[in-house]
């Protein structure tokens, strides 16, 4: 379903991704752990189409999605839903307008079916009868849960999802996770989660992918992750502050910084 071949991104010379390959399969759940700064949310957009790679690839249904434009890239877009990790809601839009977007922007729909549902997905993370609310009536988890309910509406074949549980309490998380897990299993949606929260990616995952240096560096079952030896991933999943990974990584950032600035 997504196919990425040596992804390469640099951003004012810093690089982000180097060399990241990766597959995913129609129907799976693989869930994209590392730590904050690696590069996750960057990953994501290239999978959507939003940043462009420095050079490699990203196939979606065998379809090398860098070339595409216009209508074809319309297109490519309605079959996803993303949830952005800060939600990403237009401020001057209602509820209504942000969750039904797409289908307003991109569709012939009659109204009453786009209200029916922009309804039923805001039911589905348990939120009902705020349409005319603005985000800024909203709480962050409302916030989030309303980007939910936009990435879910078109009823997308793949699912990006961005730090879905960050910021929500324990109960409305799980929520979220049985959410994520009922569009898999009722209607095969391919999801990609990038998250921190490790009971979540377990719950969820049906494949874990850990993404460390720019690459993908172990990927399992959530069964073979939870027992990996690898210390690189061990040290993530505990949360341990002494392990092979340091701060290098952003101090080498802070280097090409100053090479930089000298110039
Ligand atoms: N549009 C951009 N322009 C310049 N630099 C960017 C841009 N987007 C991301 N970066 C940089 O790329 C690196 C990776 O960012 P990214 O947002 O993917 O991290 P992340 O793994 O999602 O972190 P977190 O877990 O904190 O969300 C960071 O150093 C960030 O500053
Ligand atoms: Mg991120």
């Amino acid at each position: 379903m997504i196919r990425i071949n040596s992804l390469h991104k640099m951003f004012d010379e810093q690089p982000v991704l180097h060399g990241v390959d990766l597959e995913i399969n129609e129907g799976e759940t693989l869930v994209i752990i590392g730590r904050s700064g690696c590069g996750k949310s960057v990953l994501l957009k290239h999978m959507i189409g939003i940043l462009r790679p420095d050079s490699g690839e990203v196939f979606i249904d065998g379809q090398n999605i860098s070339r595409l434009k216009g209508n074809d890239f319309v297109r490519l877009r309605m079959k996803f839903g993303m949830l952005f990790q800060g939600a990403a809601l237009f401020d001057s839009l209602n509820v209504y307008e942000n969750v039904g977007f797409a289908l307003i922007e991109h569709t012939n729909l009659k109204e009453a079916e786009i209200r029916e549902r922009v309804r039923r997905a805001l039911e589905s993370v348990d939120l009902a009868h705020i349409e005319q609310k603005k985000p800024a009536e909203l709480s962050g988890g409302m916030k989030k849960r309303v980007g939910l309910a936009r990435a879910i509406c078109n009823n997308p074949r793949i699912i990006l999802y961005d730090e879905p549980t960050t910021g929500l309490d324990p109960i409305m998380a799980d929520m979220i996770n049985e959410l994520i897990i009922r569009l898999h299993r009722q209607l095969r949606v391919t999801s990609v989660v990038v998250t921190h929260d490790m009971t979540s990616a377990y719950k969820v995952a049906t494949r874990i992918a850990m993404l460390y240096e720019g690459k993908i560096v172990a990927q399992g079952t959530p069964d073979e992750i939870k027992n990996t030896k690898d210390p690189v991933v061990r040290q993530f999943i505990t949360g341990a502050a002494h392990g092979p990974i340091t701060d290098s990584g952003n101090n080498r950032r802070e280097e090409y910084r100053n090479i930089g600035g000298e110039k």
